[in-house]
């Protein structure tokens, strides 16, 4: 008698289990995808993952643009001198490309025009690229 018991004992406890793992699977695993996903940069399991741009190569200007400068630029935001506003941009465009690259890279003191835009994981040449966008679209 005490055997039967021990086994319906285990039997439960192997049924629990599999309920527990049924159940719960799923939420385990999307709890352990983030470190089993994890890659390396470079390396090609990240292609296509997304996010790191030395992974996928550099972002386009207009990605940039979109991603980081557009709340300010299409807007006028805080003062920033709109895309597509040629007068807006004409005197800053004389002061010549360097310029507005050091701008956008280093940002502009005492105004809303933070360093890089505030996009902390842009390259330097993710800005340059993302300046070049804003001016060609802006004469
Ligand atoms: C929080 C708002 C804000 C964001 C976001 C922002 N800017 Fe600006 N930006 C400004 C403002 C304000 C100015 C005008 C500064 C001034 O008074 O000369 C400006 C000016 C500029 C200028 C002209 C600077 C000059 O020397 O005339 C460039 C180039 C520029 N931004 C590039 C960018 C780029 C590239 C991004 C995205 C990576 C970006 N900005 C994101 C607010 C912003």
């Amino acid at each position: 008698m005490r055997i039967f018991a021990f086994v319906l004992a285990l039997v439960a406890s192997a049924a629990f289990a599999a309920d527990l793992s049924k159940e719960q699977r799923a939420e385990i695993e999307a709890r352990i995808q983030s470190y089993s996903q994890a890659c390396v940069v470079g390396d090609e399991a990240c292609a296509g993952a997304g996010a790191t741009a030395a992974a996928s190569g550099p972002r386009s200007g207009e990605d940039v643009y979109n991603g980081a400068c557009m709340a300010c630029h299409a807007t006028g935001a805080a003062g920033a001198p709109k895309v597509g506003d040629a007068a807006a941009w004409a005197a800053r465009i004389d002061k010549g490309m360097d310029a507005l690259y050091a701008s956008g890279v280093n940002g502009v003191a005492g105004t809303g025009m933070i360093a890089k835009g505030g996009c902390g994981d842009c390259s330097d040449e993710e800005i340059y690229a993302a300046v070049d966008y804003m001016v060609d679209n802006s004469k």
